[in-house]
């Protein structure tokens, strides 16, 4: 990090640009936590830098000329200097999407720890313009804005204190680190949650996660917003990208509570998993089921009303697909339960996602070790025969070899056939 940020202060310097490191990296950093994410604020055309510092990093550098902002997304040598940099061709890409506007495209950040893959956003001093409730701020003049006047337009005061990158000197002109040390959200203007409700869910999660408290009159701005119904203008696309970022925090549980208490939940139509639910999911992801990037949908099943799973969210078709099939299973979970063949088993697990399978193996925990038993054996079980020998056989190819196959798979997983001659001699069995 420290690498990165002296070649960034270097060709600040060169090129006489004030360049900020902004946001939760400067608020995590003081609270001894790590961020994964950089954002940068430049006095001048944030654009512009972008590219100087592609020049510097190589990298795919994706502009967003509606918000001056950029995204340069570059590959490290190694995961475990997770800075130290390697050159590779640049890249450039346009974006004039106004919902990935600068808010939301950290959200990769987290994903990319794991990789080799960093990004580094960077933005131009700004002012906004509303254009109306939980609409994106219109950016207005994005040169010669200086950096006390961007830190206005932003969310809480803890999210104003930033890094000069060159001096190397903490710069807080709105009071944050006060804040900070008193574990407050505060907003920084009486309109701030009208203007932009998706603050209202930051607020939350930054409450659920540093262990702070909202102050009382951003608390009661917040309770005000969300009675005036201002979260449900939101596209169900921000909604979304709020929840999702909820989901990945560790401390999702405290934060749904907080949601419920403030009333967010309910109007969601999203309900408040019970506390054993979260931390079976937890203990489960660790066992055995592969790691996947969606995670947090598995927590997202247990939030939602399988009869009806929230207007104000959107979903993919295959989540929604998900979704329906645990509807559907809920009701034939007790039998489930009581089925002892391991071919049965296998016919009603075998359909389901990897996030759908954690998800019961977590809701029932009855149901965990047959769960378990499905992933771990019975779909390893590979036959020893194969269409070629159906073919052999004197059969048609078409749609009945899956179904063949299947039979002699339902026969094996129930321990009748051992050797691949048994299996021919079944399948001479079933077609003669
Ligand atoms: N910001 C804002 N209003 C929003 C979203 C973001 O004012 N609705 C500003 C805040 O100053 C914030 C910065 O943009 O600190 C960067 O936003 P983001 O990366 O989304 O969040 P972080 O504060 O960096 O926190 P985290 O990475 O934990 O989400």
């Amino acid at each position: 990090m420290e690498e990165t940020l002296d070649k960034i202060a270097a060709i600040a310097k060169k090129n006489n640009i004030k360049a900020y490191v902004v946001g939760g990296a400067v608020r995590d950093s003081l609270l001894g936590r790590k961020d994964f994410g950089v954002d940068i604020t430049v006095e001048g055309d944030g654009m512009a830098f972008g590219k100087m510092l592609q020049k510097e990093f190589g990298g795919l550098l994706c502009q967003h000329s509606k918000f001056k902002t950029a995204s340069l997304t570059f590959t490290t040598l190694c995961s475990s200097k997770p800075f130290a940099l390697c050159h590779s061709e640049p890249f450039i890409c346009h974006s004039e999407r106004s919902e990935e506007s600068q808010h939301t495209i950290h959200d990769k950040s987290r994903e990319e720890s794991l990789s080799n893959k960093k990004t580094i956003d960077i933005a131009s001093c700004r002012k906004e313009k509303y254009l109306g409730i939980a609409e994106l701020p219109e950016v207005g003049i994005c040169h010669g804005v200086s950096l006390q006047e961007d830190l206005k337009r932003r969310d809480f005061t803890i999210n104003t204190i930033v890094l000069d990158i060159e001096a190397k000197k903490i710069i807080d002109l709105l009071d944050g680190r006060k804040d900070l040390d008193s574990k407050l959200i505060r907003v920084l203007h009486p309109k701030s949650f009208v203007d932009d409700p998706t603050r209202i869910f930051r607020a939350l999660r930054f409450a659920g996660k540093l262990g702070f408290e909202l102050e009382p009159v951003t608390k009661s701005l917040a309770l005000d917003a969300i009675k005036k119904g201002l979260i449900k203008k939101l596209s169900p696309k921000r909604i979304r990208d709020q929840i999702v970022l909820i989901l990945k925090e560790y401390e999702r549980q405290k934060i749904l509570e907080l949601m419920h208490q403030f009333g967010v939940l309910t109007q969601l139509g999203l309900k408040l998993p019970e506390d054993k639910l979260f931390k079976s999911i937890d203990k489960n992801l660790k066992l055995a089921i592969r790691p996947s990037d969606h995670q947090w949908f598995v927590y997202l099943l247990g939030i939602i009303n399988f009869e009806n799973p929230s207007e104000f969210i959107v979903f993919t078709r295959l989540e929604l697909q998900k979704i329906e099939r645990l509807h559907k299973l809920e009701t034939s979970i007790t039998s489930l339960e009581t089925i002892k063949k391991p071919s049965e088993v296998y016919k009603l697990l075998n359909n389901l996602s990897n996030e759908e399978l954690l998800f019961i193996a977590s809701a029932y925990p009855k149901l965990k070790s047959k769960i378990l038993k499905f992933l771990k054996v019975y779909q390893k079980v590979k036959l020893n025969i194969s269409g070629k020998d159906l073919k052999q056989l004197g059969i048609k190819k078409g749609p009945l070899y899956k179904e063949l196959l299947s039979v002699v798979l339902y026969a094996k997983l129930d321990g009748k056939l051992q050797s691949r001659k048994e299996e021919l001699e079944f399948i001479k069995k079933e077609v003669l």
